[in-house]
């Protein structure tokens, strides 16, 4: 498989031209969902996150209800309206349960906004200054592809919890970590013939650079195809890669999730560990459904093709977790099914053992895999 790794000159790029949007890495993830209670503790019981900040009818929010999910460098937001007239009835109507906000942690929110609305970036909040007895947090916000948003977090005068506005969120219910430690990469879908724009536009507006580039001549079973180009920032912390559907006999799964989503947005999430086996046996024992493992011979085929893996296989081969490699070392990873009824947005837990890819090795057998989920859901057929 042909890649183009760029990742040992991204420094020197950057160091020449000067990076006008230095991120320091992922802040939140915040998703607009339509019962955040329930949601929290889905994401508590299930995935192993604990309980952290919370802002709503006791706060003195009368307009949200916002549960903030930590575990390790990892935070979720879930946020659900308190009434019907509040716009984000809309993005729930429209795309169900889903992420609206990939925040950003920047040292300057108003630069941020500022460099990248420059560039062609289309407004969602102008720098913003929110106070309380800690600090104040400077927060701005753009949209990207579909209705999808990045904000950009500028927490350098505050030493409070999370934001202003929030109070630590106690509970008595409190399920250990599952082992999930930060955020590797975040997936964004977009349409037909739309990935080429929002590279150029992740170039033009953010300065990222095109880490990798997969065609459908690389993605592609026996029925449906992809093409995906993953996009990186100037110190490689954060990476989107951007998929389109490509034609095949059958229907892509990316063109399901457009259906579905009706539109462009994010669509997994891939959270790292540093031992897989026990984060997935975790998360299996609380209710977390993975795909369906590959055959027998994709492990077979494993033991010859990558032989320096440290895990036993066989151990992999039960969970049904993939092996990739690339030049730089090996990778393991495992998807789950969707994690709400729209065949929408889902999770990746992934190991790096340097390894820097995406485990395009394995996308082959994880869509036959998502195939057979979607012959079940009778969305394969065109
Ligand atoms: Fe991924």
């Amino acid at each position: 498989m042909e890649t183009k790794n760029i990742a040992h000159t991204l420094e020197k790029i950057y160091k020449e031209a000067g990076d006008f949007l230095p991120l320091n890495g992922t802040d939140y993830v915040e998703f607009y969902v339509g019962n955040a209670k329930q949601a929290a503790h889905y994401y508590k019981t299930a995935f192993g996150f604990q309980s952290y900040a919370y802002s709503g009818l006791e706060t003195g929010n009368k307009q949200t209800a916002s549960y903030v999910l930590k575990q390790d460098k990892i935070r979720l937001v879930l946020t659900s309206p308190l009434n019907s007239k509040h716009p984000i009835n809309q993005h729930i109507a429209k795309h169900g349960d889903a992420v609206k906000v990939v925040a950003l942690w920047v040292d300057d929110a108003t630069a941020s906004f500022n460099e990248t609305v420059k560039r062609g970036a289309k407004p969602f909040m102008e720098p913003t200054v929110e106070k309380d007895e800690h600090g104040e947090v400077v927060r701005s916000g753009i949209y990207t592809y579909g209705e999808t948003v990045h904000m950009f977090v500028e927490r350098k005068n505050y030493n409070g919890l999370f934001l202003p506005g929030y109070k630590e969120w106690k509970s008595d219910y409190n399920p250990k970590s599952s082992g999930l430690k930060y955020i590797d990469h975040m997936v964004g879908n977009v349409g037909w013939n739309e990935m080429n724009i929002w590279v150029e536009w992740y170039q033009k507006v953010m300065g990222f650079i095109n880490l990798l580039t997969f065609d459908d001549k690389q993605i592609h079973t026996e029925y449906s195809a992809l093409m995906s180009k993953v996009m990186a920032n100037g110190n490689g912390r954060i990476k989107f890669p951007i998929n389109e559907p490509a034609e095949g006999k059958k229907k892509s799964q990316i063109e399901e999730y457009i259906d579905f989503y009706e539109g462009s947005g994010v669509q997994h999430i891939a959270v790292a560990t540093d031992d897989i086996l026990a984060t997935v046996r975790d998360l299996k024992s609380r209710g977390v459904e993975f795909l369906s493992a590959p055959p027998k011979t994709y492990y077979d085929d494993v033991k010859v093709r990558i032989p320096n893996v440290k895990e036993d296989i066989d151990l992999l081969a039960k969970e049904g977790i993939l092996i990739d490699c690339d030049e730089d070392g090996y990778l393991l990873q495992i998807f789950t099914k969707p994690v709400e009824d729209r065949p929408t947005l889902f999770f990746e837990v992934i190991e790096r053992h340097g390894a820097k890819g995406f485990g395009a090795g394995n996308f082959k057998s994880l869509f036959e895999s998502i195939e057979r989920e979607q012959a079940l859901r009778g969305t394969l057929d065109k």
